[in-house]
């Protein structure tokens, strides 16, 4: 039968997602496997059932296809898919609800507020700035790739950062920054992979050092001891179900100085490009591209 790789969309990692299910299609093809790309975007979704699709490989990042819009439609259309329901989905792609789930497991993720468009007052921010120990990632609720996050350090700033999020989402999260080292794991139908570790000389792994500039370094294997890694590997699995996620995956994180790991979020549908992190740490697994491609696809079994 035929696989619908969805690519694109209209979300802000519009880019990203182009670049992701590009890459994907081609190793599908390249597999043997009769792969389309589908822009849902651009083509109506009964498109899909014109063209004899019986399974679909969701490479959407974002709103609307990371976030259980578009898995709850093709549950509708009875066509199995990649990756994360309806509702692993949907709790993934909101940092804040994340978060509260973890907070309730007991799972460890720096401290937080949450501000909403509809009452935010800048006067707020001085407050915040010292519950959060004086450094800020502001981060809307719902994005990805780092859009709309910023670093801050003054109360000026933080107050500017968070309406320059509200152009994305009306809900904002403010977390503690954790000064350190940030990792991440990646997930395969029920394996965890090896993490990798990233550097940057920008202020934080930003979209510019996720995708652009040739400074970021990445470490895989990570330099973890064996203990390390299986303390991360546990806590990544943790994370993972806790938000209902299943099939593949990958799950940031933050070490402090004193070598704790701290939860940042889940990626329901994490990038695939060539700078991306899941195909860095399946190489290390001793899974080609191809494979791993093949390794997602195997998850469309809803
Ligand atoms: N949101 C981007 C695609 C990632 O997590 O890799
Ligand atoms: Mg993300």
């Amino acid at each position: 039968g035929k696989v619908a790789v969805m690519l694109g969309g209209d979300s802000a990692e519009r880019a990203v997602s182009l670049k992701s299910g590009q890459a994907v299609l081609e190793a599908l093809q390249q597999a043997g496997v009769d792969a389309f790309a589908f822009d849902p975007s651009e083509q109506p979704l009964l498109e899909l059932t014109e063209a004899a699709t019986d399974r679909v490989l969701i490479m959407l990042h974002g709103r609307g296809g990371e976030d259980g819009v578009m898995q709850g439609a093709l549950e509708q259309m009875g066509l199995p898919y990649t990756g994360s329901g309806v509702l692993g989905s949907a709790l993934a792609m909101d940092k804040v609800r994340t978060k509260q789930i973890w907070q309730a497991l007991d799972l460890p993720t720096p401290a937080h507020k949450v501000v909403h468009k509809s009452r935010f007052e800048r006067a707020q921010c001085a407050d915040i700035m010292r519950t959060l120990g004086g450094v800020v990632m502001v981060k809307p609720a719902r994005e990805g790739s780092s859009l709309g996050m910023a670093k801050v350090t003054e109360t000026q700033e933080l107050a500017d950062a968070i309406e320059q999020a509200f152009t994305l989402d009306e809900r904002v999260l403010l977390e503690q920054f954790i000064q350190g080292r940030e990792f991440t794991v990646a997930l395969l139908s029920g394996q965890v992979l090896p993490s990798v570790s990233m550097t940057t000389p920008r202020v934080f792994y930003d979209y510019q050092a996720k995708y652009e500039v040739g400074s970021t370094e990445y470490f895989c294997p990570s330099g973890l001891s064996e203990p390390q890694e299986q303390a991360l590997a546990n806590l990544a699995r943790q994370a993972f179900e806790a938000v209902d996620a299943s099939g593949w995956g990958r799950v940031d994180f933050m070490q402090d100085e004193q070598g704790h790991f701290y939860l940042l979020e889940v990626n329901t549908v994490p990038g695939m490009t060539a700078k991306s992190l899941v195909p860095m740490a399946a190489k290390q697994a001793g899974l080609n591209f191809e494979q791993l491609v093949m390794g997602i696809l195997a998850t469309a079994t809803r």
